[in-house]
């Protein structure tokens, strides 16, 4: 991994630039929209940026999720897609690269993450068991309580502090974990759901150190980790950089022994692999691995293809691998940085340290002035949509859903707006002029009222929620 490139030879020479290391040979033309369009758009979508037509999008920073440029030998692999019903070759390309980089032994492919998330779910929880889990993810946990399952967060309280400065936010407490293995039982805890980089948490990462003492605990209980490797990748970076006697160890090095502390994982391969659709379930043991595989034939497809076309699990395999570049992680975590550095300068408050995949603003400090209750990480997601057709997504009251069994919203702690980059798409100009924009929102926030939801869907109401604007 430690190839003489631009970036490598850029560092022995002092310079500390996280310039990108591919050049574009192909773009995609973007549309700008006016101030008239938007309006009408928004008002069309009820509000709600996951309702807006993308034609209607200048810069979208939605989401990371399926919106990554692939290179072009992950389009020459397209090419090579073997198209068979059973044993597709790229399968097994697939299966090796999994091997290889995550390290687990078994491989299912599913069509994404949530696929993956179903599987595991219905395999390895009992109804009323508890699942501990770093922070909640949406569709994470809601497949776990479709399955009879109990969330329990157990990430560390500096986690729900968006200005604390803690290196790895997204640590488990242990503490939390040995007191609810204390009162339920560790027969009546399904798993521990180990996020690498917490989504939700602004992109937090988990320390090689809190992974290794996670699994010297489980193992005195006989409690399995399952690891959502999504943005591992990403997580592999903030080790490297932040924790004792990993400077010198490649991401690829530091991903496999993070994993060899966990009994399996999933993917959204949409994220950290560099594709526009694919996921995986792996686990090292064999008699999981025969439910799962039955399993998947039901829900996704056969085995060797798991709802993908064998063209994806080839352009999968190879993003895989340049996942895992130094390089590429490099550039990736410090355009996000570099973002998040100018929003800092302006002295608009975002979760701190700036994590993996995105900025996340916060708005409750952003719109003091509007409760929870209306929807302020909603509400400047219209506000910076309108401004200048940016789409960003929100990650507060309304992504947090409702407890099933009383019926009322959850409050998060955290009421975010979630800025989110994708991969190899935008350059630094856009980044500026994404700075800029939420500038001036800001300067305006006195005059912005918040938000009344007038439809709510049953599951995963963010995607489809409708709202009015108050006053
Ligand atoms: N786990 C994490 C941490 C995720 O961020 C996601 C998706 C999933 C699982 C589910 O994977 O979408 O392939 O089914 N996150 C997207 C996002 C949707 O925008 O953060 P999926």
């Amino acid at each position: 991994m430690t190839q003489s490139t631009p970036q490598t030879m850029g560092q022995q020479f002092g310079r500390r630039s996280w310039a990108e290391p591919w050049k574009i040979k192909m773009v995609e033309p973007l549309r700008m929209v006016s101030r008239a369009e938007r309006e009408k758009a928004l008002a069309e979508a009820g509000y709600n940026t996951f309702l807006l037509r993308s034609e209607a999008v200048y810069i979208d920073l939605l989401t990371d999720s399926g919106t990554s440029a692939m290179s072009d030998r992950q389009w020459a692999g397209m090419m090579l897609g073997d198209e068979a019903y059973a044993g597709s070759r790229n399968f097994y390309n697939l299966e090796n690269a999994i091997q290889t980089y995550y390290g687990y032994r078994h491989i299912v492919p599913t069509h994404q993450g949530r696929g993956a998330e179903h599987l595991l779910s219905q395999t390895t929880i009992k109804p009323g068991q508890y699942v501990p889990g770093n922070m909640y993810f949406t569709t994470t946990r809601l497949h776990q309580e479709m399955a009879g399952g109990i969330f329990v967060d157990v990430i560390i309280d500096e986690a729900h502090d968006p200005a604390n400065l803690h290196p790895f936010k997204g640590n488990v407490d242990l503490g939390k974990v040995e007191a609810l293995i204390q009162e339920k039982g560790a027969a009546n805890i399904a798993y521990i759901s180990l996020a690498g980089t917490v989504n939700m948490a602004g992109g937090q990462p988990v320390s090689m150190q809190n992974v290794r003492e996670l699994r010297a605990l489980c193992d005195r209980h006989g409690i399995k980790i399952y690891l959502d490797a999504t943005r591992m990748a990403e997580n592999a970076y903030f080790i490297q950089e932040r924790e004792p006697g990993y400077a010198d160890k490649s991401i690829a090095a530091i991903v496999l022994e993070f994993c060899s502390y966990t009994h399996g994982g999933w993917m959204s391969a949409k994220k950290d692999s560099l594709v526009n659709i694919g996921g995986w379930l792996a686990v090292n043991d064999w008699d999981l691995f025969e439910e799962l595989r039955n399993l998947v034939v039901v829900f996704e497809g056969l085995h060797t293809y798991g709802g993908l076309a064998g063209r994806d699990m080839e352009a999968m395999a190879i993003g895989t691998a340049e996942s895992m570049q130094d390089d590429h992680i490099r550039a990736r975590i410090g355009q996000v940085r570099y973002l998040g550095q100018l929003l800092t300068d302006w002295g608009i408050p975002i979760v701190q340290p700036v994590g993996g995949h995105a900025i996340f603003v916060d708005a409750r400090r952003f719109y003091p002035h509007i409760p929870q209750g209306e929807f302020p990480a909603q509400t400047l997601a219209a506000q910076l949509y309108l401004d200048s057709g940016i789409r960003s997504m929100e990650r507060g009251v309304v992504s947090a859903g409702r407890n099933a069994k009383t019926g009322d919203h959850y409050y998060p702690k955290l009421e975010l707006t979630r800025l989110t980059i994708p991969r190899r798409v935008y350059t630094q100009a856009h980044m500026d002029v994404v700075a800029e924009s939420l500038k001036i929102v800001y300067d305006n926030r006195e005059q912005t009222r918040g938000l009344r939801m007038v439809y709510e869907p049953k599951y995963l109401r963010f995607f489809q929620a409708r709202f009015e604007p108050l006053g």
